[in-house]
């Protein structure tokens, strides 16, 4: 009974160990299916024996015409799915060395489905990015054009990337976010390019309705004036916002829509029942803020 249950134990084991990988394994080499690789165990031995875990278990590995033995090389030969797996190399005085050798799918993969936002151009703020696959269980990102390390999702599934795009100046060179993926068997890279401009999208900003002169008359005046959202860099007059209004004629319910760049505050004359306010980076063109929701008039 004993015997029995341990050996339920460790099938239970070993399949969890190797069903998925949540993370990306500290060591890994890559091949396309059908290529053949070489693996090298760093030893200073000068011939070693080689093993592999995979989701059935751990086996020896032995000379064939698909795998050949040679001194601290192992060369697969034709690599195809069922080579894919833990290899770790042995010497008499126990384990040398390990790596685990994954399917490139990068070919295959219809990869870019990253999506990246951010709120300003501010490097103190940084990118937020998305990616999923069905296909795939661990993933990583990593700014290239800044050298940047590799970022794993938080959480909540969203990867936050510094970068060093100068918030002063015109954006010259394209951002490039690298991505990796993993999963049991396979392997996935993929390349993202952006100019910062084309992703900013401001949070909507915050308005208040200041004074309404003439009231009740065709000459009435409203006097609005609009808030940066909070998460807009400072000093504003650096970082100047384009405004939009939109407003509804109260008499026909029409709506209207004004511009202006100049300043926090806009004026609009007549009955008007309701208006909003959008904004967006005045110098680098950004995307456009969400709209504020409707303020009503009285
Ligand atoms: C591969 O095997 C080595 C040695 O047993 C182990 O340290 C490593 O965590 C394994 N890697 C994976 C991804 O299972
Ligand atoms: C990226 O995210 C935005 C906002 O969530 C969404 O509207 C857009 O469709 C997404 N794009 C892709 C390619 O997934
Ligand atoms: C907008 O105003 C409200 C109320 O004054 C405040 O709580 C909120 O933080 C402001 N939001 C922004 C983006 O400034």
């Amino acid at each position: 009974m004993g015997l029995l249950m341990r050996f339920i134990v460790l099938v239970c084991l070993s399949i969890t160990r190797m069903s998925a990988l949540k993370f990306f394994p500290e060591k890994f080499e890559i091949g396309e299916k059908g290529t053949s690789v070489t693996l090298t165990c760093k030893t200073n031995k000068d011939s070693v024996t080689w093993k592999r875990e995979d989701a059935l278990g751990i086996v020896d590995i032995v000379e064939s015409d698909y795998e050949k033995l040679s001194g601290r090389h192992l060369t697969v030969i034709d690599l195809q799915k069922d080579q894919i797996g833990n290899y770790t190399c042995w010497s008499d005085t126990g384990l040398e060395d390990y790596t685990y050798r994954l399917l490139d799918k990068s070919k295959e993969a219809t990869g870019s489905n990253i999506n990246c936002t951010a709120e300003t151009f501010s490097c103190s703020e940084r990118i937020k990015c998305t990616w999923t696959s069905d296909e795939f269980t661990a993933f990583r990102l990593r700014n290239t054009r800044d050298d940047g390390d590799w970022v794993s999702q938080s959480v909540d599934g969203v990867f936050f990337l510094p970068h060093s795009t100068n918030s002063y100046s015109e954006e010259s060179e394209r951002l490039l976010i690298t991505g990796e993926a993993v999963s049991t068997c396979c392997y996935m890279k993929t390349d993202y390019s952006f100019y910062l401009r084309d992703i900013v999208k401001p949070d909507d900003p915050n308005i208040s309705i200041c004074t309404v002169k003439n009231k009740g008359s065709d000459k009435q005046i409203i006097e609005v004036e609009v808030m940066p959202p909070s998460s807009w860099p400072q000093p504003y007059s650096f970082f100047p916002l384009k405004h939009q209004i939109q407003y509804q004629i109260r008499h026909n319910g029409e709506l209207k829509t004004k511009e202006w760049e100049e300043g926090s505050k806009i004026a609009v004359e007549g009955q008007i029942s309701k208006l909003r306010v959008r904004c967006r980076d005045m110098l680098l063109l950004s995307q456009w803020s969400e709209w504020t929701t409707w303020k009503n008039v009285n």
